[in-house]
């Protein structure tokens, strides 16, 4: 069998199903190894920046990774812009889909509501609100998106960075997106780790 029975999903059999099952399976182990090749599609993406968006955010994660912050933390950094590509306008929550099931929880939601938190630093100059971050101000975690967007977002745009090749972090990748999805012992609901020096 190299490809299923059916036309239409309701028409489906075991057979068929357990065959997909497996299929899928493999697929997702890919799923590492196609983030990273998104990650250099950034390259060529939204100009106008004194770096590009890979380069963006290759210099986020380097920050995360020596302000001393956990795996999910730095691969977090570096695909909180990835969504760029095919969801400009909720590119946070785009982001925050993928790495969901595979980080802790606090990490998700701070890749989710970055865009809301970065209009602090140019909200103003573009008709929108720079306060719209009070949105979430009771939030468990809403201090470590401010964290998150001031000492690893805003300030990653700067040519002359120092920052590490995606080499270095597709080992951290790999590792992230090979954990067993949803997994509770990785999400810790509630659970805050620190940013810094962790
Ligand atoms: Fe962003
Ligand atoms: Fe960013």
């Amino acid at each position: 069998m190299d490809q299923v029975k059916f036309t239409a999903m309701k028409d489906g059999d075991k057979e068929d199903y357990d065959f997909l099952g497996h299929h899928e399976a493999a697929f997702a182990k890919g799923t590492a190894d196609r983030l990273l090749g998104a990650l250099e599609a950034l390259d060529e993406g939204l100009s106008g920046y004194q770096v590009t968006r890979l380069e963006h955010s290759l210099q986020a994660a380097t920050r995360a990774w020596r302000d001393g912050a956990d795996v999910d933390w730095v691969v977090s950094a570096l695909l909180h812009d990835v969504g760029d590509i095919f969801a400009p306008y909720n590119h946070d929550e785009y982001a925050a889909a993928i790495l969901r099931p595979f980080v802790r929880e606090q990490c998700a939601w701070v890749v989710e509501k970055h865009g809301d938190f970065q209009l602090l630093y140019f909200g103003h100059y573009v008709g929108a609100d720079p306060e719209k971050r009070q949105a979430h101000k009771d939030h468990p975690y809403f201090e470590d998106c401010t964290v998150f967007c001031e000492r690893w977002d805003q300030s990653s745009f700067d040519p002359g960075y120092d920052m590490k090749p995606l080499a270095f972090f597709a080992p951290m990748v790999r590792d992230v997106f090979d954990r067993v999805p949803h997994d509770p012992d990785v999400i810790q609901p509630g659970k805050r780790v620190p940013l810094v020096g962790a």
